[in-house]
């Protein structure tokens, strides 16, 4: 049943914080559907993270998972086609996060951009814990587990990635050495066959003497598309393109969502701490009550009042859901005086009650059945633990810890 073409992994994860709101599902969410179709996709609730700021209130924590997940199914993710589980169901994480927390420079993450700004911004909560120090770590982690090529992010998470890069680094340039490394590797460069074997020998040529970017991904490409080499071979032919070691761990790529800009109803970004959101699966009577007072250009006070759109954060939800002739029409209805606020906002308002109702018929069958969800959850850790446990066997295997 799993149409996705095996091969790249993307793997992301979210905090269970609660209902998620439009601002969430513009930002990332519609993201994660389109790319489940694409790659080999791996989401998760990251619930340990939840810990790392909120230690001391964990009771509202079952109820804060299964609301993030089926507000991810009712958007759209497909539990048929993407992985979708909860981080504690796999403590692999927590073996992996130990064993790199042996390697991490404590610089790294004192370093780390939103470990200052946490602390400043949540002043009212205690953040001088090791958890919350080593949440970075916990997030590289998470993600190296999967070996995925790319981690969907927002750009607030940039930083993340690439101290996960490091780490990557790091971890196989202290493990990935084993004896006579190149000419194991020189004998699976044989292994790849025909024209292959001229084609790596060029590409890892014009990746090393000329930083050749373009020829690293080709090299990578042709290494990983090879199905007659063995898992180890791919490691020594991945490395030895890259520098000298094995690549255990492979460094993962931020993919940067672009994101349109999503207004609360005061006209400031959608946010949960601003309390001015609309919920995926708000009721519509409400997603129109809340609408119709949306702040507008408060230049316009009457109707007879021209407006400017730019000055508007209802303008912002247009640019997100109405066609170009609809956008037209506002446009000049708005500078003109000649259409009112409410009568601009109508098309709006039923995009958005269209797009909330098939969010609430979605999640209604997962609402009703919470087994449904708990089943899912289980078959999504299961999935989950088969390739955590191949990542880590080859993690402990290259620090010599594997079990006799
Ligand atoms: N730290 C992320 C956030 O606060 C959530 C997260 C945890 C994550 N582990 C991850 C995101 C791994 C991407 C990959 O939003
Ligand atoms: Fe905003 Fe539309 Fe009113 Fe202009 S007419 S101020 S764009 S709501």
């Amino acid at each position: 049943m799993n149409a996705v073409p095996q091969g790249k992994r993307v793997l992301s994860g979210m905090r269970p914080t609660g209902a998620l709101h439009l601002g969430n599902y513009h930002g990332a969410l519609r993201n994660w559907v389109e790319l489940q179709y694409q790659y080999e996709c791996y989401f998760f609730v990251a619930d340990w993270h939840a810990l790392t700021t909120g230690y001391d209130d964990t009771a509202g924590l079952p109820q804060a998972i299964s609301e993030v997940l089926i507000d991810w199914l009712a958007a759209g993710l497909n539990p048929g086609v993407a992985t979708l589980f909860v981080q504690s169901h796999v403590p692999e994480h927590a073996e992996l996060h130990l064993l790199l927390s042996m390697i991490t420079p404590l610089g790294w993450l004192e370093r780390v951009p939103s470990y200052k700004d946490q602390q400043e911004q949540l002043k009212q909560k205690d953040l001088a814990t090791y958890g919350f120090l080593g949440y970075p770590l916990l997030q590289s982690a998470d993600i190296l587990l999967y070996r995925p090529a790319f981690v969907p992010v927002g750009e607030d998470q940039v930083a993340h990635v690439e101290i996960t890069r490091e780490i990557a680094r790091r971890f196989n340039h202290i493990y990935g050495r084993e004896p006579e490394f190149e000419q194991k590797a020189e004998r699976a460069i044989k292994e790849l066959g025909g024209r292959n074997i001229t084609l790596y020998r060029q590409l890892r040529r014009r990746f090393q003497e000329a930083g050749d970017a373009a020829a690293l991904e080709r090299g990578r490409a042709l290494v990983e598309g090879n199905t007659r080499i063995t898992v180890a071979d791919r490691e020594r032919l991945l490395g030895y393109l890259e520098g000298t070691s094995l690549s255990i761990l492979p460094e993962p790529q931020a993919l940067l969502t672009s994101t349109p800009r999503v207004p609360g109803l005061d006209g400031r970004k959608m946010s949960k701490s601003y309390g001015n959101t609309i919920t995926l699966r708000e009721d519509p009577d409400q997603v129109v009550a809340k609408l119709k007072a949306m702040q507008t250009d408060p230049a316009r006070v009457r109707r007879s009042d021209p407006g400017d759109p730019e000055k508007c954060p209802v303008w912002d939800l247009h640019k997100i859901y109405s066609d170009e002739a609809t956008r037209q029409w506002a446009d000049q209805g708005c500078r003109s005086a000649g259409i009112g606020c409410l009568q601009c906002k109508q098309p709006v308002i039923d995009r958005i009650v269209e797009e909330v109702t098939g969010m609430r018929r979605r999640a209604q069958e997962f609402q009703d059945n919470p087994e449904l969800v708990a089943n899912l959850l289980g078959e999504g850790a299961e999935k989950a633990r088969e390739v955590a446990r191949a990542t880590l066997d080859e993690v402990r295997h290259a620090m010599h810890l594997r079990r006799q």
